[in-house]
Order: structure tokens, then C-alpha cells, then sequence
């Protein structure tokens, strides 16, 4: 399968979405070989039945990939499911506390506000237990700067804010359990399991296409989560292995390439030193620039899946956006709510694809200088 150091095939775009996310081509064109006739069957995997032993063995494969790359303890429960990571930011209240709990939220950026918006409509004692509003989602939290409610059920983080382009830079324990939305930067750092009760996030970043949301959660807290709609309790899924009712087959499927590819590429500590690898190759680009590429966030924050930076003025960032675009360099444009210029590189992002951006930027800043 094709390598993250081989160069990037001639007619693939550089693209730099920030989900759903570019894939490795050799996953793609497995995918493409197997589309039609899936071993031999006749039938494409995605029209069998997913009580199959076909759909099976790879939708346990999956699983067992995840397990064993992301280092997951017996102690959590793995489960694939739909709904993205937005309909996890109700599941969790529901399935991680008790109507009455009280549940604190670190809110860095978009994200965090989404996810404590929908933990207020559900559990009335949800409070912010951090908000960067003032420092304009700039900057992530230190431990001392947190403000937890004694008898906090748990404390929701989001690992990386893909909009802002901050991330937390380690993982320390704040004397509550914690839950995180990894969405953007899922496997793309080890987890240090015992401060958790759930980690979740959406495939279509880090891990594969969309309609795929992976949920890691303790499995004791299953046992006293109150009653909700089937669809919406943990327990059914984890009870179940994600088969309770018809799963997500086709984004399972190419996640578990996905995940076969990043295991040949040496896992998630090899994930975690190229990201920071490349991001620090354009942050480097940013700030050699004498002024030219500005990062707004605080350095150590800086996220190394989504780096955002601005150029003087919108025009110029306009004409960076259409140049670059010639060279087939897409979806720089940074989230319509901030403005400026994003470059989210995931695990699959090719080497050459990062290259070719701070080629670029020294170009440009040179002829637009
Ligand atoms: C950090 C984070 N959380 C949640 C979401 C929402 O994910 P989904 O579109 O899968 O619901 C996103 C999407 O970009 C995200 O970046």
C-alpha cells in the first residue's frame, strides 16, 4: 500500500480539508478493487447482509484494529456509531451522568460551545468550568486556570479545536473523570486511559470517510446510566458490538484500511511524531515569514493537525487562496466564522502535500511580499 514518504501521485490533488479528510490513495484504490465483487461473492460488501460472515470478519477486524492501536484497555467498550460527533455531544450526558449530576465543560472554540449547548438542554447543573471567549478561543486552559464544582460528575474537554487550530498540549488530570471529543486529533496521539471515562470523535478527520463516529467508553459506568431510547444507550451498542442494528458498513469497512495502513506506517506514535513534524514544518514557514504569515494562537497551544494562520489583509489572503488553488493546493480556506487561511493535516496527509504548501509559501511571500 502506498507509503506516506512515496511521492504523491501525479494527478491527486494537495488537499488539505478539514474533513471529510484526504485518504491514502492505496486504501482508495483497495476499496475500488473491492467495491463490486467483494471476494469473490458476487455482490459489493455494501449490498450483503451485516449479519454476514463476510460483513462480520471485517466489521471484528475493525475493531480489533482499534483496540489494539490505539492501546484501548479491556476495561472500555469500543462502539461504531452513526450520527457523527455531534449526536455524542447528547449521548454523553445521557449515558455518562444522572439528570441531577453536575458536569463541568472546558470551552475552547466552536466545538466546545456546540457540545455544552446540547449537555445544558439535558442536564440542567451544566456548567463551564473554563471559557477562552475573552482571549478570542486563542489559548487552551492550564490545570490552575480550571474552575470545577466539587461533586463534578465529569469534566468534557475537546482535545483540538479544528476551527481555532488550538489543542491541548498534554493530558493531565484535573481530579475528575474526564470525557473528550477527539474528533481532530483522534489517533494521532496515545491516550493516557485512566483519566477517561469516554473518548469519542468522528472517523472522517483521522481515521476515514464520514458516517462513521467511534466511541471509547469505561464499561462500569454502563451499568448506571438512566434509561433512554434504545439507539441512544451506550449499553445497547457495547451489549451488541455495534450490531444491535444495521452499522454504518461502508465507512467501517475503509476504516479498517484505514487503520491496516496506519499500522504498517508505525501506529499512533508515529501518527503523533509526523503531525507534530509537519505542522511544525509550516509553522516554521509562519514564522520565518518576518511578518508575512501571522499565527493567531498561542504557540504552545498551537494545534498540529490545523494550523491557521492570516495574511495582512483579506485581499491578500484571497489572491494566496486562488494561487494556491493553481498548484492544486485545496481547501486552504480557513472556517467561515474566523476567516483567514487553515491547513488541516491529518495522518493520511502525504508528506510531499506539506512540502508542496510551504514551497508555496516562501513563493509567495516573495512575489506578493
Ligand atoms: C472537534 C470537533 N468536534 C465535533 C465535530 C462535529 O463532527 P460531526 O460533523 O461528525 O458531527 C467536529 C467537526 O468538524 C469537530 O471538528
Amino acid at each position: 500500500m502506498t507509503n506516506l514518504h512515496d511521492p504523491i501521485a501525479p494527478f491527486r490533488a494537495h488537499n488539505f480539508c478539514a474533513g471529510p479528510c484526504a485518504l491514502p490513495v492505496g486504501v482508495l484504490e483497495e476499496l475500488a478493487a473491492e467495491m463490486v465483487d467483494y471476494q469473490g461473492t458476487g455482490m459489493s460488501l455494501i449490498e450483503m447482509s451485516h449479519r454476514g460472515a463476510e460483513y462480520d470478519a471485517v466489521h471484528h477486524d475493525t475493531m480489533d484494529r482499534f483496540r489494539r492501536l490505539f492501546a484501548v484497555p479491556d476495561a472500555f467498550s469500543i462502539l461504531l456509531l452513526q450520527g457523527g460527533a455531534t449526536l455524542q455531544f447528547a449521548m454523553v450526558p445521557m449515558n455518562a451522568s444522572q439528570p441531577d449530576d453536575s458536569i463541568g465543560y472546558v470551552v475552547g472554540g466552536t466545538w466546545g460551545k456546540k457540545a455544552v449547548a446540547d449537555a445544558k438542554i439535558l442536564r440542567p447543573n451544566t456548567y463551564e468550568a473554563w471559557n477562552g471567549k475573552e482571549g478570542g478561543f486563542s489559548a487552551m486552559p492550564t490545570l490552575d486556570q480550571l474552575d470545577i464544582q466539587s461533586g463534578t460528575r465529569y469534566l468534557h474537554v475537546t482535545s483540538n479545536e479544528t476551527i481555532g487550530g488550538i489543542r491541548m498540549a498534554s493530558f493531565e488530570d484535573p481530579g475528575v473523570r474526564v470525557v473528550a471529543d477527539m474528533s481532530s486529533d483522534y489517533l494521532s496521539r496515545p491516550i493516557p486511559w485512566d483519566l477517561f471515562d469516554v473518548v469519542y470523535g468522528g472517523a472522517q478527520k483521522n481515521l476515514g470517510p464520514a458516517g462513521l463516529a467511534v466511541v471509547f467508553v469505561r464499561t462500569s459506568i454502563l451499568e448506571d446510566a438512566p434509561q433512554n431510547p434504545s439507539y441512544l444507550t451506550y449499553k445497547n451498542h457495547a451489549d451488541n458490538d455495534s450490531l444491535g442494528n444495521t452499522p454504518p458498513v461502508f465507512p467501517i469497512w475503509a476504516t479498517g484500511k484505514m487503520l491496516a495502513w496506519m499500522e504498517d506506517m508505525g501506529g499512533v506514535e508515529a501518527m503523533q511524531s509526523r503531525a507534530a513534524a509537519r505542522s511544525g514544518q509550516v509553522y516554521d514557514a509562519i514564522d520565518s515569514s518576518g511578518g508575512f504569515y501571522t499565527s493567531p494562537v498561542n504557540a504552545v497551544d498551537r494545534s498540529h493537525t490545523n494550523v491557521v494562520f492570516r495574511l495582512q489583509n483579506e485581499d491578500l489572503e484571497k489572491r494566496f487562496l486562488a494561487e494556491a488553488a493553481e498548484q492544486t493546493l485545496l481547501n486552504l480556506k480557513g472556517h467561515r466564522s474566523v476567516g483567514g487561511i487553515r491547513a488541516s493535516i491529518y495522518n493520511a496527509t502525504p508528506d510531499d502535500t506539506v512540502t508542496a504548501l510551504t514551497d508555496f509559501m516562501s513563493a509567495f511571500a516573495s512575489r506578493a511580499g
